[in-house]
């Protein structure tokens, strides 16, 4: 299988997950750091199955972003598909790996379950408080802050002499400017959670998007492999990181 874009130590392929996880090498990863569609932000079945635009952006404007695919699931098809795709994943990591998913409040209790039904050893969550403008439905509410990674390895967790202790909770706020998915998340952001992967080690990211794990990982000396079910999202991430690799930021470095 050839990848959809790839440069520099960095490849994108086109394709479900599950098509492409038995072309990677086992045990290659240093980490798995991704952003599955949460199949949440709603509270009943027709909601629920809803586009993603309708769902999560304000007033339904997408702001011309492509939607994307796999949000619709069921709670427990959920757990099932999370066990499924976290499984295949871990056999793709190093002894001692680390896996970090992102979630919201919603589905956290069931990112846990399914993350240690996976054979990870859950360690933890990590924050990420996106600070005031969050959204509320209204003033009687706490605001729908943060969301959050819930983190673990593949076995043993090792003592690291080149980077940590690291975050465990981070404030970065989400500017239009830098959001190239209706859900994507902030480079900076992904900036700091690509440093549990050593420099000129290899992450991946299975749910990749508009590319944000793999612009982070680029921009910090890391080398990763992303996976995307949806071309338009594949273009859009093939493009960032062609921005990037021509950039005067990646010359000087
Ligand atoms: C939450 S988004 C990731 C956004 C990304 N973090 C960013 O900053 O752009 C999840 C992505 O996973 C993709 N996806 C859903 N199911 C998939 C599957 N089975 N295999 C690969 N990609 C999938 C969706 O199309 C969507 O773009």
């Amino acid at each position: 299988m050839k990848p959809y874009y790839e440069r520099a130590g960095i490849a994108l392929y086109h394709g479900d997950c599950h098509e492409v996880f038995p072309v990677l090498e086992p045990g290659k990863f240093s980490v798995m750091l991704t952003d599955p569609p949460y199949c949440s932000g709603a509270a009943t079945s027709s909601a629920k199955t809803a586009d993603p635009v309708a769902k999560y952006c304000q007033n339904g404007d997408a702001k011309g972003r492509p939607t994307f695919s796999g949000d619709a699931k069921d709670q427990r098809s959920f757990v099932a598909w999370s066990v499924f795709w976290m499984s295949a994943c871990r056999r793709l990591l190093k002894d001692g790996g680390y896996g970090l998913v992102f979630t919201d409040w919603r589905q956290l209790p069931s990112v846990t379950d399914a993350f240690q039904a996976a054979d990870f050893t859950w360690r933890g969550l990590i924050a990420w408080d996106k600070g005031l403008s969050s959204r509320s439905p209204h003033k009687g509410y706490a605001r729908h802050q943060c969301e959050y990674l819930v983190w673990g390895t593949n076995g043993k967790c090792r003592p690291r002499a080149d980077a940590g202790p690291f975050p465990g909770c981070h404030h970065e706020s989400v500017r239009q400017a830098d959001k190239f998915h209706i859900v994507g998340k902030p480079t900076e952001l992904m900036v700091k959670l690509v440093e549990f992967c050593p420099v000129g080690e290899s992450l991946i990211d299975c749910f990749a998007g508009s590319g944000t794990t793999l612009v982070a990982a680029a921009k910090s000396g890391r080398y990763g492999v992303g996976i995307e079910r949806e071309e338009a999202n594949c273009e859009i991430a093939a493009r960032r990181l062609d921005r990037f690799f021509e950039s005067p930021e990646r010359q000087e470095n």
